[in-house]
């Protein structure tokens, strides 16, 4: 079967690559499946639908809810765009220390000078009105553990920086790779008393609106740079700019202008950027058409928002003696509720794990055991 997938934004081409056999892509009507990037899906617009990716982590543009009532798989790509962001988070808390954005303004404005021995000398009787500071020795707060909080606790930690975060629900996956330097606080007001940096990697859902304000602020270090490249809503405009305006902080680095805060030569807003490089879109396209291919053919579920995860090896080779339901139907007889079952094989040996709601009798695993081609069962008690 050929299936029809329907591209909704531009979606880079070594993505695309990946579905010239076996997919139609294009501006289709009737598709199975949408790739999108910040386009509006309205899921039940299209009836035959089966999934939809979208090249990037947050899915606001894609009404999930109505898509799970209908079945509809919805992937997104969590982690591919963590390194582009966690770079501009030190471009621009270098730029802002620094002082870079005025000293190129000044020096810009030397254009007219007579000669470059005039420059030279204008140079080096004002440059102190640029000092900057140092990173080395300073104390970073992170706020979310997740890809990109771990990246970017990791950076400050290469940066010669004191590194504290904070994460209420952090993952084991990613918190495998962090620096082993950094200190994990238990609560937000420990992870940030005393920063000099404040950089918040969390998303915006009703627990994190406002998450940082007055309170917050005050803890924090006289003169601390706070940098949001999260999202419009974490920090609490009002705070910030009383914050900035009683010089409690020193700067405020955001990828979400507002014009309370272009308008203050203590902010550097930046128009959305922090994903956009080539190397993200590329990553991000990669993902949700690998993804995408990998459900439409073969059914696997890696990285969806309102699925569960589940991927099965295809093995036509193999064959399993029909032991999942001999096994099943043994448990099922016994009144035994299934929560889960896995059965892999490897060609010479099958193995199961069965989580059940409720105890499983002696008798069920002895008729189990007894069952032709049962090498061993196990009860694993919790
Ligand atoms: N500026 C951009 O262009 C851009 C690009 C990518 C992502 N983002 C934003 O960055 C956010 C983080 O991205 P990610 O890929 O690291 O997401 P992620 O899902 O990997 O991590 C988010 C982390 O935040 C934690 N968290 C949730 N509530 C919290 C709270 N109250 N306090 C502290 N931690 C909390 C979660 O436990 C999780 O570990 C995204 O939600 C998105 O809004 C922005």
């Amino acid at each position: 079967m050929t299936y029809k997938i329907k591209v909704m934004n531009k979606i880079a081409p070594e993505g695309l690559k990946l579905l010239e056999k076996g997919f139609e892509t294009g501006d289709l009507d009737n598709p199975q499946a949408i790739l999108v990037r910040s386009a509006k899906v309205q899921t039940s617009e299209y009836s035959e639908l089966l999934a939809v990716a979208r090249a990037g982590v947050g899915v606001n543009n894609v009404s999930v809810a109505e898509a799970t009532e209908k079945g509809v798989c919805v992937f997104n790509t969590p982690g591919a765009n963590a390194n582009a962001v966690a770079e501009l988070v030190f471009s621009t808390l270098g730029y802002g220390v620094r002082n870079i954005g005025a000293s190129v303004d000044y020096v810009k404005g030397l254009m007219d000078e007579e000669s470059d021995e005039a420059i030279s000398k204008l140079v080096e009787a004002n440059k102190s009105n640029f000092k900057g500071s140092e990173l080395a020795g300073k104390t970073l707060c992170v706020i979310g553990l997740g890809k990109i909080g771990v990246l970017v606790s990791n950076y400050g930690v290469h940066h010669g920086m004191k590194v504290k975060a904070f994460d209420p629900y952090p993952s084991v996956a990613n918190v495998h790779y962090l620096d082993s330097r950094v200190s994990i606080e238990s609560n937000l007001m420990e992870a940030i008393t005393d920063a000099e940096v404040v950089s918040v990697h969390v998303p915006l859902i009703e627990q994190t609106k406002n998450l940082i304000g007055e309170e917050e602020i005050a803890q924090a270090k006289t003169g601390c740079v706070l940098i949001n490249f999260a999202r419009d809503g974490i920090y609490n405009d009002d705070a910030v700019e009383n914050g900035l305006n009683s010089g409690k902080v020193s700067r405020f680095i955001s990828d979400f202008p507002k014009k309370r805060f272009i308008s203050n030569d203590r902010a550097i807003c930046l128009p959305h950027l922090g994903a956009s490089t080539a190397e993200s879109e590329e990553n991000c396209a990669v993902m949700a058409c690998e993804q995408m291919k990998n459900y439409l053919n073969l059914g696997n579920i890696v990285n969806s928002v309102n699925f569960p995860p589940l991927e099965v090896p295809v093995q036509r080779t193999t064959k399993n003696r029909n032991m999942i339901a001999q096994i099943t139907q043994v448990i099922g007889e016994a009144g035994v509720n299934i929560q889960s079952f896995g059965n892999e094989s490897n060609g010479t040996i099958g193995y199961n794990i069965i989580d059940t709601d409720a105890d499983v009798p002696q008798d069920v695993l002895d008729s189990i055991q007894a069952l032709e081609n049962v090498v061993r069962v196990r009860l694993i008690a919790f």
